[in-house]
């Protein structure tokens, strides 16, 4: 892969910008091959602009995504237990930082045990990921940051070159639940692959649970997660010259059992055509037909456990909720503890 690393210091941010060949490839490209699958879809990084990332926020927030509260009660009953099992002399790399709300919790039970902490957060949307990081130097004096502006994938060799063992590698918000099994797998084994044997993985799952509490969670009352989805089709508009009409499309994410999986989906209200001048071509829609954007899996521990292993890896301690909702699993890249 041709990897172009931009580096510079913005307010006290060590950026490093990865561009990779996926960024690269067009989002013309990406787009017109989406828009010719049975069913359609376009694919979820697109979600991520600035108002995206600000809308995924909210979601956050609301009284229905009880994935964040989940995680988040969780992480601050049992920081001290999770930092505990760790080497001392932590770094902490976060793939998919976001706004780092939750790592905050865990960045508190570092900075107890050690007196500086080099923090590595990873995410694929620069500006937001810039600004969350300048937030966080004002907050800690005692931290710095190095910012990844890049896709998983591109930013763990680039990781891997720095001396940053032993790492607290976190993968948190069931960011996990957006790949498919094979891509999770390849995703585990990647990780894997790239750490050392005093690193260890903190991953945070989401579990399988009744269907109307997780329908309820991606179909939101207040229509934030419908904004959030839509969101995707103005950047469309914006960025490539698209004509959608988003009035014209309804947001539905129905949780599939057979799968176990949510589906966002776009779904047309009419017979309608919509045409993309950068791509020059024009899609047909019929009334009912959607558009589906992003995948949610939701996970027994017995299935997640499975993959984890298979992947490399020994599950050294896992936290759940009273009502057993979401897990938190550290995970143990596994010749450390053969040898
Ligand atoms: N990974 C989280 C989840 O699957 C967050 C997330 C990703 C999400 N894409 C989303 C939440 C779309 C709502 C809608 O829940």
């Amino acid at each position: 892969m041709d990897l172009q690393n931009k580096r510079r210091v913005v307010s006290g941010v060590n950026l490093v910008e990865v561009e990779t060949t996926k960024q690269l490839e067009s989002i013309i490209s990406a787009v017109s091959r989406g828009l010719l699958q049975t069913p359609k879809s376009l694919p979820c990084w697109l979600f991520y602009d600035s108002v995206g990332s600000k809308l995924f926020e909210k979601i956050c927030q609301l009284p229905e995504y009880h994935i964040t509260r989940t995680e988040e009660q969780i992480l601050r009953t049992k920081a001290a237990e999770i930092i505990q099992g760790v080497s001392q002399g932590l770094s902490l790399v976060e793939l998919g930082s976001g706004n780092s709300g939750k790592t905050r919790l865990l960045i508190d039970a570092i900075l107890e045990r050690q007196a500086t902490l080099h923090y590595i957060p990873i995410d694929i949307s620069s500006e937001f990921l810039l600004q969350s990081s300048i937030q966080l130097l004002t907050e800690y004096n005692r931290l710095s940051v190095t910012a990844m502006a890049a896709e998983y994938q591109a930013a763990m060799p680039i990781l891997a070159q720095q001396s940053i063992s032993p790492a607290l590698i976190l993968f948190l918000g069931s960011n996990i639940s957006n790949f498919d099994s094979g891509e999770a797998s390849v995703f585990l084994q990647q990780v894997r692959e790239h750490m050392s044997p005093s690193d260890r993985l903190l991953i945070g799952v989401d579990l399988v649970k009744e269907t109307s509490i997780i329908e309820a969670a991606y179909n939101d009352s207040s229509g934030v997660t419908e904004a959030f989805n839509k969101n995707l089709l103005i950047r469309l508009n914006r960025e490539i010259g698209a004509n959608f009409v988003i009035n014209q499309f309804d947001h539905w994410a129905p949780f599939i059992e057979s799968e176990s999986r949510i589906e966002m989906r776009l779904i047309s209200r009419v017979d309608q055509s919509v045409s993309i001048r950068d791509t020059g071509e024009s899609y047909d829609l019929s009334e009912g037909e959607y558009i589906h954007t992003e995948n949610s899996y939701k996970y027994t521990i017995t299935h997640f456990n499975e993959i984890s292993q298979a992947a490399g890896f020994e599950i050294e301690q896992q936290w759940q909720d009273e009502r057993g909702w979401f897990s938190v699993v550290m995970l143990c890249p596994r010749s450390s503890k053969e040898t």
